[in-house]
């Protein structure tokens, strides 16, 4: 009987077959167990011999099942930190990484570029009303200008007031003024529509405005700063630029900068060559735009000024339509996106 039991135990492959062994063996109705019961009809000196002896099988068999029970768990566990082990010199899988946006990446640097001149960034809504877009920057009711900028409007409310998208970051100017004791000096980045779609233009796009309030701020501030900031953008020792009187009904007197550039093939080179390109609207501050937020413009003056963000992207990077900025093509993307 013994050695039938412990070739069964040796041959149990798992913890199921070794406890069916077990209960065979050492069950109430086991192989062993019935031998046990035996020993009470026995005389007492059969039961003097048998007594030991079937009480050594009894515990070499336990043992043997312990031992196999063991060996078992044992190899389970082998098992199991074979097949979980972590190869730590596999090679990382190539997991696809996000690019930054062109239009992210430089309303960053141009953030980075006025705040270390001493600049703060502040932000105002996408849905304006007439008032912060237009009025109190000074066109006139029926004005064209109001026209000129393709504007996207609400349906009336029941007021009657029309909000829209605004056309421009300038209402930014006016909530500002509104709330803000000068000295001001700000930035403000942000989405700004207008109803237009082609190659260097679509429905949406990012300016960023940018806004000084002082007392006796001047003309040579505005060049100054705008000269600074084209020349750290565009990485460049010297640059020549220059002032083309222009209007807009917040400013006066108002001007476009222009940045002296040559074209060498598609590449677009800036600092350098004969062409002259148009980057950014500016000028003083109206005083009529100053009255309108309660400054008095014989107390303060400022300069203003707008620039179009997608269009420094594509200038800077070679980018050569506007529109496949917002047609979320990943390729795109991968092709003119930045690593973080
Ligand atoms: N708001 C003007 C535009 O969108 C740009 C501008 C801003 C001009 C500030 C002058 C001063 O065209």
């Amino acid at each position: 009987l013994e050695s039938d039991l412990l070739a069964r135990i040796g041959a149990a492959d798992t913890g199921a077959a070794l406890e069916e062994v077990r209960v065979s063996a050492l069950g109430k109705k086991g192989a062993v167990s019935e031998k046990m019961k035996t020993l009470g009809k026995m005389s007492p000196e059969e039961r003097k011999e048998m007594g030991p002896a079937l009480n050594g099988l009894k515990t070499r068999i336990a043992e043997a099942i312990e031992t196999k029970k063991a060996e078992l768990e044992a190899a389970a566990l082998d098992a199991r930190l074979a097949s979980e082990k972590v190869d730590v010199t596999l090679p990382v899988r190539p997991e696809p990484k996000g690019k930054i946006h062109p239009v992210s990446q430089v309303t960053e640097e141009i953030i980075a570029i006025f705040s270390a001149m001493g600049f703060d960034v502040a932000e105002g809504p996408d849905i304006e009303d007439d008032f912060h877009n237009f009025t109190a920057l000074n066109f006139p009711p029926d004005h064209p200008a109001r026209e000129m900028h393709d504007t996207f409007f609400f349906e009336p409310k029941e007021d009657g007031q029309r909000m829209l998208l605004r056309t421009h970051t300038s209402p930014v100017q006016i909530r500002t003024m509104m709330t803000q004791k000068p000295p001001i000096r700000i930035i403000i980045p942000g989405r700004t529509f207008r109803c237009d779609s082609d190659q260097t233009h679509t429905p949406m796009f990012h300016q960023v405005e940018g806004l000084v309030i002082d007392k006796e701020t001047h003309m040579g501030h505005l060049k100054g700063v705008l000269e600074a900031f084209v020349k750290t953008f565009f990485e460049l020792d010297d640059v020549k630029t220059r002032f083309r009187p222009h209007f807009f009904p917040f400013t006066e007197p108002s001007a476009e900068m222009d940045v002296q550039y040559e074209r060498v093939g598609n590449e677009v080179r800036f600092g350098q060559g004969e062409k002259w390109m148009e980057i950014l609207g500016c000028g003083m501050v109206h005083p009529n735009v100053l009255k309108n937020c309660g400054l008095d413009p014989d107390e303060y003056q400022g300069f203003a000024f707008g620039v179009g963000v997608d269009r420094l992207a594509m200038l800077k990077y070679g980018i050569p339509d506007l529109r496949d900025f917002f047609t979320a093509d990943a390729r795109w993307l991968e092709h003119y996106g930045f690593d973080a």
